[in-house]
């Protein structure tokens, strides 16, 4: 039998619309992104000794959790073990885990916790198939290890991840990549078996029925995966080479980062302005998605003041239009680089991302919409109609800096 997410579950996940992602680990002692162990040919016992240096003292679950709700973001998803088969939370499978560093608490704990109390933001986890570190899953020959011994431990802490933390938004998987090329040892990215994705994703809807899964496979969703995600990009659109799949009609998300990397990267200061940021949530939104944002906070546990700041702006925006963001799906009108439209109900929302010009025209909108009227401030958008072209006329002066929202009725 293959279980999916509750209806009330994933129509929850779709109505969040928008959630923060937290790269967050011993590499960012390193400042070099989560791949820094792979990138720099790190071997294990070096890398190792990086546990005894974490000790992020300004670490405050309340504060991100007050960035992620200022921002406007539903819920969080956060690294639980990244490729690096560092545990960030209290795992009884794996003494490589935070609470055995100077750190000493369990900060997914502290996370769940502090959404629990807000009431009004989900926590999630990212977890690696793959793990650099595992000696079942890359040095079976020399541990006498088998892959299944490999299977048991991630299962063991999917189980743990669904047990001891509440109510969960998602189980986030990562680190698949079937037909990823092997590297020159022929070893690295290797697994040796099956994951057993049918175990996995049935145990997860067991334990945590509104839960969704998704893996970040970058291919139609198996059984069991309630979710198409998106690396990167915005659906359909394959920038990066990680998203050749069609769109299906799964619901989806996007995940990005807010500058050029998913772990602290001490020298990457592209951080995305506010207007792109809202631009990217509104296109992912507008074709049914949720936009996932990332941050990746630092080794002495902060999210730095350029994310948190650009976060907390892209909520200023969200504080007037949200009405046109949350609970809804995509809207009537097909994207295009000026617009996107959201909907819910009977109720259609225009989102105006660029100017152009005076004239909007939109084609095919249901004979019923007779009225047009700006979101923020309720003001009477004049409307032109013939056949089957309805055209608005919003002048400039009438233009939010960053996107224009008109409600139609
Ligand atoms: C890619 C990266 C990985 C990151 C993930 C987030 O798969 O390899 O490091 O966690 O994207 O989507």
């Amino acid at each position: 039998m293959t279980l999916q997410v509750s209806q009330r579950g994933i129509e929850q996940f779709q109505d969040n619309r928008f959630g923060m992602f937290i790269h967050w680990g011993l590499y960012s002692i390193l400042a070099k992104e989560e791949w820094v162990m792979h990138t720099d040919s790190i071997p294990v016992k070096e890398y190792e000794k990086l546990a005894p240096q974490f000790n992020p003292t300004e670490f405050n679950a309340n504060e991100w959790v007050s960035i992620a709700v200022d921002a406007g973001q539903k819920y969080m998803v956060i690294t639980s073990r990244h490729h690096d088969g560092f545990s960030m939370y209290d795992t009884q499978l794996s003494d490589y885990k935070v609470t055995n560093t100077p750190f000493g608490r369990d900060p997914l704990q502290e996370l769940a916790d502090a959404c629990a109390k807000r009431g009004d933001i989900k926590l999630g986890f990212y977890s690696s198939l793959l793990d650099w570190h595992h000696p079942a899953y890359r040095f079976r020959e020399e541990s006498g290890l088998a892959w299944e011994d490999y299977v048991a431990f991630l299962h063991g802490q999917v189980r743990e991840l669904c047990t001891n933390y509440g109510d969960l938004a998602c189980m986030w998987f990562d680190g698949d990549w079937p037909h990823h090329a092997l590297n020159d040892d022929n070893e690295y990215f290797r697994a040796g078996g099956s994951f057993e994705y049918d175990t996995l994703y049935d145990m997860i809807h067991t334990l945590q029925p509104d839960a969704v899964v998704l893996n970040n496979r970058h291919e139609v969703p198996l059984p069991g995966e309630d979710i198409q995600g998106f690396e990167q990009d915005l659906p359909g659109d394959n920038t990066t080479g990680f998203n050749p799949t069609a769109v299906t009609d799964y619901p989806l998300e996007v995940c990005m980062t807010i500058n050029d990397h998913w772990g602290y990267s001490a020298d990457d200061h592209n951080v995305k302005s506010t207007r792109h940021l809202v631009h990217l949530l509104i296109k992912s939104v507008g074709v049914g998605a949720n936009y996932l944002l990332n941050v990746g906070p630092t080794a002495l546990g902060e999210i730095v003041p350029e994310h948190a700041n650009r976060l907390r702006s892209v909520g200023q925006w969200l504080n007037d239009n949200g009405e046109s963001v949350y609970g809804t799906r995509s809207g009537i009108v097909p994207p295009t680089s000026e617009i996107a439209s959201t909907r819910k109900n009977d109720t259609h929302y225009i989102h105006l991302l660029d100017y152009k010009s005076d004239e909007v025209t939109l084609s095919n909108l249901p004979q019923s919409i007779s009225k047009a009227n700006l979101l923020t401030t309720g003001e009477e958008i004049e409307i032109k109609g013939s056949d089957d072209k309805t055209v608005l006329i919003v002048p400039e002066a009438q233009r939010d800096a960053i996107n224009t929202v008109i409600v139609l009725s």
